[in-house]
């Protein structure tokens, strides 16, 4: 059977291991041509930059071609099913990835595809920012413990790292939790009431063993984070919600007088400075931003990789 990648339970616990240690050996030592002649075609019904350009130039690395598609280049907005689309594109290529309004589109398209349909974000998940922002941590306790060789505590792994998500419970954070809890970190999630991530991602998140805290205060959240974790408030769709989400979101902003000071900070970007995080925090040596997005590249670049050897 096909495997696809639709969110990140798709992978079992040491599959994502594998994903993160071969994203980690593509970083350090570069990657072979592993996917010399093959093609990923990419579906985009909204704007992106990272994940248009980290896919495209990930295949490239990987010896690949990647073709872009945006919403005005296919039949898929023009009547065209997605079950045609998903039989024909796996005629042509070797994977699709594909950023969507609907999810269930992504679902019925590998119901019909027999290539790996990989989800670049959809209205409630995004599990190829999830394998960076794992990447990203796992390199930031490493960085922690190798300055402070003798703190006697031994190596510190990710059930040791307290994570603060503070702000919408979007598609980001729905792949997160499941991404953390499998992993083991220790999650504890800030929303508006109202705003929490989905029930359904929860779910799955306990099914890997852990269960994130869920709080409508953000000051209690962060008071012992490591890591504190935010993303826009209005995302791509919401347009129409601006005014309403702007005021439920009064105090869940990342700034100086809410972070504690060892905190460092994440952002999977876009940001809109001035209203979930402060220009001078995302601008700060704290944040973690920067390498979360240069991880998209080596995490996607080891999904294609494994997904081509496991398929
Ligand atoms: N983080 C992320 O997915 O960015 P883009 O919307 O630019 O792809
Ligand atoms: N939650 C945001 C993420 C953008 C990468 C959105 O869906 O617009």
């Amino acid at each position: 059977m096909t495997r696809h990648f639709l969110d990140v339970d798709d992978l079992s616990p040491s599959e994502l291991a594998d994903v993160l240690s071969l994203a980690a050996e593509f970083k350090k030592n570069g990657s072979p041509p592993e996917l010399s002649g093959q093609t990923l075609a990419m579906l985009f019904e909204k704007p992106s930059t990272r994940t248009r350009l980290s896919f495209e130039t990930g295949m490239t690395q990987l010896g690949g071609h990647a073709v872009f598609m945006g919403p005005e280049h296919t039949h898929l907005d023009h009547g065209e099913p997605v079950s045609d689309t998903g039989r024909v594109l796996s005629r042509y290529v070797d994977f699709v990835m594909g950023r969507v309004f609907d999810h269930d589109c992504l679902v019925e398209m590998a119901e019909y595809a027999t290539v790996p349909i990989i989800n670049g974000l959809s209205d409630i998940a995004h599990p190829c920012q999830s394998l960076a922002d794992l990447l990203t941590i796992q390199e930031l306790v490493e960085a922690q413990d190798a300055s402070e060789p003798a703190s006697g505590h031994g190596p510190r792994a990710f059930e040791d790292v307290s994570v603060a998500w503070v702000g919408d419970g979007n598609n980001v954070l729905n792949s997160f939790a499941i991404a953390a809890s499998t992993v083991g970190l220790d999650l504890t999630i800030a929303t508006p009431e109202g705003y929490e991530p989905s029930s359904d991602a929860l779910a799955r998140a306990s099914d890997r063993g852990h269960s994130p805290a869920l709080t409508n205060d953000p000051e209690e959240a962060v008071a012992d984070a490591d890591v504190v974790y935010t993303d826009v408030w209005v995302s791509m769709g919401e347009e129409d919600e601006r005014e309403e989400k702007l005021a439920a979101f009064d105090g869940f902003q990342l700034n100086e007088d809410l972070l504690p000071d060892s905190a460092s900070v994440m952002h999977c970007l876009p940001a809109h400075r001035g209203e979930e995080i402060t220009g001078d925090m995302l601008e700060s040596d704290r944040s973690l931003a920067w390498n979360q997005a240069e991880n998209r590249l080596h995490a996607q670049k080891a999904l294609l990789a494994y997904l081509d050897k496991n398929g």
